[in-house]
């Protein structure tokens, strides 16, 4: 299982690649708006300076939804780095622009997927990864690990070399269940991951080891 972190914030991606579990990063338009990154130059370099903090899977998002500017703009991301994932949107132009993309070795991330269907379509245009929003789909009542289940046994039947990148996880237990479940990757923010950590008989436990240390010395 492969684990990502959701974030375009370069301290919090350095302080995951630093625990050494780290296989990647998304960002998304509203993840790098928030740090304030104005301009397609900005953006760029910052797309450059995550991939020289990780070496790994690095999804940059595609703005156009037309067909001609979805090839435009991920042919540009794609020269940053080779480790660059064109993350494109699930809809009609995003599909015809995966399968281009697919023919021509250029690797993406289908974003903003929340059904079956929508998985079924990216699978079939070749996306190299799909991004089920698991949080998104809790919010609004709907069971966002069903989801999950559903993806992992329809590829499973088929053997769709599409890796399900389960996205919009909120907290711990999302990540558990996706790795129950057979997700190929998470993508999570830093507070999730490191949540993973947290066990009060782990700490009680230390607390008493280092307490008996002290009698050796
Ligand atoms: O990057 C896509 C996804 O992970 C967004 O998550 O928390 O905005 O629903 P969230």
């Amino acid at each position: 299982m492969k684990f990502f972190i959701d974030t375009a914030h370069l301290d919090e991606i350095k302080e995951a690649a630093a625990l050494g579990i780290l296989d990647g990063v998304t960002t998304n338009p509203s993840l790098m708006a928030k740090l304030g990154i104005k301009g397609k130059d900005a953006v760029i370099n910052h797309y450059r300076a995550i991939c020289n903090i990780v070496n790994g899977a690095i999804s940059a998002e595609v703005i156009s939804t037309n067909y001609e500017g979805i090839i435009k703009e991920g042919e540009e991301l794609a020269k940053i780095h080779p480790n660059i994932v064109v993350k494109v949107p699930m809809i009609k132009e995003g599909i015809k622009a995966i399968k281009y993309f697919t023919e021509r070795g250029i690797k993406t991330n289908c974003t903003l997927v929340f059904s079956t269907g929508q998985a079924l379509l990216a699978a079939k245009a070749g996306a190299t990864y799909v991004s089920p929003f698991l949080g998104r789909l809790d919010d609004v009542s709907s069971d966002g690990l069903q989801l999950i289940g559903d993806m992992v046994q329809i590829y499973n039947n088929y053997l769709f070399e599409t890796q399900i990148l389960a996205a919009s996880i909120r907290h711990p237990m999302h990540i558990i269940e996706c790795a129950k479940m057979g997700a190929d990757v998470i993508t999570a923010p830093l507070s999730a991951i490191i949540a993973l950590f947290n066990h009060p008989l782990t700490d009680k436990g230390l607390e008493a080891f280092l307490k008996d240390a002290e009698k050796w010395k």
